[in-house]
């Protein structure tokens, strides 16, 4: 009986030690406010309620900001310099950080604390407000044809692509969201488990 317990509870640590992948829904893709309608609604709103999001409007958002539109070749909804797709999607919630698989269409847990704090640059307290921060990462592994010039433009280049979706996303389903170049990269630099740059991060959320 002793032992069983003692079975019992060394699988209880190595599941509570596990980290807890999500498969997302499939995304919407259909319907939604009109595209003037919501370039007319594209706003920054830094005024976060601490309401989550649901997993069908994160799966919306990201699909979005970087899915597979184009399953044939894999391409993205947002462009990329040289179809490199190097912008990495890193999901921040209380839960931890996660990396969006756009053709799995999941979120693989990469850090398992509360990150959000890590984000911030000076007085950034929305990242704390938001239930949600993307970080917009460009991920150097996939930019190996490029320079360290070329990297930088194209990798800032690329990540403002997918905020203007996000910004579009957030207008046309009316929840607030602001773009922040203020933030901490020696940080973020040492938390993400790639090489290469913390370009942008953008909460969402509603407003309060
Ligand atoms: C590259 C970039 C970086 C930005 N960084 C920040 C930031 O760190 N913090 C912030 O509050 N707003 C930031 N903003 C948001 C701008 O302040 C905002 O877009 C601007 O005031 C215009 O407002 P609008 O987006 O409502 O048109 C940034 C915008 C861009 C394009």
């Amino acid at each position: 009986m002793k032992k069983l317990s003692l079975i019992t509870l060394v699988i209880a640590l190595t599941f509570t030690g596990m980290s807890q992948d999500i498969k997302l829904p499939v995304p919407t893709k259909k319907g939604g406010m009109p595209l003037y309608e919501a370039l007319a609604n594209r706003q920054t709103n830094r005024d976060f309620s601490p309401k989550q999001l649901t997993d069908q409007q994160l799966s919306d958002v990201l699909w979005c900001a970087g899915g597979v539109n184009r399953e044939e070749s894999g391409k993205l909804t947002s462009p990329t310099a040289r179809n490199a797709q190097e912008i990495d999607i890193y999901v921040f919630n209380e839960k931890g950080v996660y990396l969006y698989l756009p053709k799995d269409n999941m979120l693989k847990q990469v850090l398992k604390e509360d990150h959000r704090p890590d984000l911030s640059g000076r007085g950034g307290k929305m990242t704390l407000e938001a239930p949600v921060t993307l970080l917009f990462f460009a991920n150097y592994d996939k930019m190996n044809g490029f320079d360290e010039q070329a990297r930088g433009f194209y990798g800032a280049t690329d990540a403002g692509f997918v905020s203007q979706n996000v910004y579009l996303y957030c207008a046309a389903n009316h929840l607030s969201t602001v773009v922040m170049g203020a933030i901490n990269r020696d940080r973020l630099t040492e938390i993400i488990p790639a090489k290469g740059k913390p370009i942008l991060a953008q909460p969402i959320g509603y407003a309060k």
